[in-house]
């Protein structure tokens, strides 16, 4: 392995490296959040109503912003709290919301996948897990396989020796996502998160014996103080651990929208070609330790549903990440969140106040969204193909769409040829595929099919 893909990969040119280490988006979506408009609700009523004719089952994703905390280095959705009214009155809101989106379905709708996200989801009380749990089970019908999922921050589960662990499982919970990011004690003080090795030890075994499935951990390359060296010791104790997906994800650092971000002293953060170390390096350790790399930062041991899924191509991408029973269309709810719902994204308020306003005066908190056009469709395709798949196979993009490949991406090959040149991609008569090498700028090849490429701020590819 040494010799193999990583040592060619570690002899990569700093100038190579330095030339492909641009802002470039993780599309989770495609069109990107920053081209959604304004949308009003009475668009979205009418694309729940539209919904309602059709028989498709639904994902639901549930935002629980609050934490205790903020780590340093947090990109996602977070407000600051430890006053229980203040969660409680949100969480009120949010069964509202659930009830006013509901209200326009004429019965109860089929669910293949929930998350749970955040923030700290594991931050509401047991009390309110039933309440939530009931309120969605008396207007959704959970498949019999249905994956219902949660992140879970160790922290906020350690000190009750499990109960609220084992709460979720009868709850219904089968799949549980850990924060771990570096078990260095230096890296969590340089980004504020104290959590000892004891406290992710013992949740993780907790949740073996609750018989969860599918258990992630996920860990970020890129933090202050890391090395390769230092990474290597964290990796080796998680991989001794079995969990049966780790999520490894690159620092997007995005202080223009997270400031506290800047906190973080640049000095203190690994070079480009360090941060890059680390990744290759851990990725060789996953891969030794008996994991399949899936998409561009997920690592799943073999026998796990994920890795089945990626095999058989029927892997899925979204906001939560990759998954393999995510129904195309979700209902999201709380603040910030996006859902998608024939061929539309909408996007929530982004504040408690805002979304207060709103359940106030009785409306559905959507703000922002996003209509594809059939040539958006086309290119999400195209993006979602290499994301999940790092392949694009160009007779079942005929096949579903009428159009010749080559004739309709012209300009988009030419693009390609230049990335074949840089050794990121083949480009075959029938398919196109990332290289090895392609397959960490992931990001980069896609956004060859990006139309709206340049209008917005993304972290780095590296
Ligand atoms: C909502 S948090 C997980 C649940 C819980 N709040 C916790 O931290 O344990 C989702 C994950 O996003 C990842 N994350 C957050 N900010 C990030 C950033 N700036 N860059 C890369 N990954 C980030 C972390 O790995 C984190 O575990
Ligand atoms: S990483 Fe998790 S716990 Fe830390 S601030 Fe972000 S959401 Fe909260």
């Amino acid at each position: 392995m040494v010799r193999g893909i990583n040592a060619e990969i570690l002899s990569v040119d700093p100038l190579f490296l330095a030339k492909y280490d641009r802002q470039v988006p993780r599309y989770t979506s495609y069109p990107t959040a920053p081209q959604f408009r304004p949308v009003d609700e009475a668009q979205y009523i009418e694309t729940l109503l539209d919904f309602d004719r059709t028989d498709k089952p639904l994902s639901l994703y549930f935002h629980i912003p609050f934490c205790k905390s903020m780590c340093l280095f947090c990109g996602c959705s977070v407000v600051l709290n430890r006053q229980p009214e203040r969660q409680e009155q949100y969480f009120r809101r949010l069964l509202e919301e659930i009830e006013r989106a509901f209200s326009h379905f004429s019965s109860k709708r089929r669910v293949s996948q929930l998350h749970l996200g955040g923030g700290t989801p594991t931050s509401l009380t047991i009390q309110q897990f039933d309440r939530l749990m009931a309120h969605i089970r008396a207007r959704f019908e959970f498949t019999e396989d249905a994956e219902i999922a949660i992140e879970v921050d160790p922290r906020t589960v350690y000190a009750d020796k499990g109960e609220k662990l084992a709460h979720l499982s009868s709850l219904g919970f089968n799949r549980v996502s850990f924060g771990v990011q570096d078990l260095d004690p230096a890296v969590q003080e340089a980004v504020k998160r104290r959590q000892t090795e004891e406290m992710t030890v013992q949740t993780y075994f907790k949740a073996r014996e609750l018989g969860f499935q599918g258990i992630n951990i996920d860990l970020i390359y890129g933090l202050p103080l890391q090395t390769a060296a230092s990474f290597a010791k964290t990796a080796e104790k998680l991989i001794a651990l079995k969990p049966d997906r780790i999520a490894f994800y690159s620092y997007a650092k995005v202080p223009w929208l997270k400031p506290h971000q800047k906190a973080i002293p640049d000095a203190d953060l690994p070079s480009t070609e360090e941060k890059f170390r680390i990744y290759v390096e851990a990725r060789e350790a996953f891969m030794k330790g008996g994991y399949l790399p899936i998409g561009m930062d997920h690592f799943a041991l073999e026998g796990d549903s994920i890795a089945s899924a990626y095999r058989e191509k029927k892997l899925t991408r979204n906001f939560q990440g990759y998954s393999v029973q995510m129904a195309e269309d979700m209902l999201s709810f709380g603040i910030t969140a996006i859902g998608f719902l024939q061929n539309r994204f909408f996007q929530n308020v982004k504040t408690l106040e805002e979304y207060e306003a709103k359940a106030s005066q009785g409306k559905l908190p959507s703000l922002r969204g996003f209509i594809l056009s059939p040539e958006d469709t086309r290119r999400r395709y195209a993006i979602q193909a290499l994301m999940c798949r790092f392949e694009l196979d160009k007779a079942d993009f005929s096949n579903r769409f009428g159009l010749s490949f080559d004739a309709h991406f012209q300009k988009e090959l030419e693009t390609l040829a230049r990335l074949e040149g840089e050794g990121l991609v083949e480009l075959g008569r029938d398919r196109i595929a990332a290289t090895a090498l392609g397959r960490l700028f992931i990001r980069i090849v896609a956004s060859t099919f990006d139309a709206y490429l340049g209008n917005g701020q993304f972290s780095r590819a590296v």
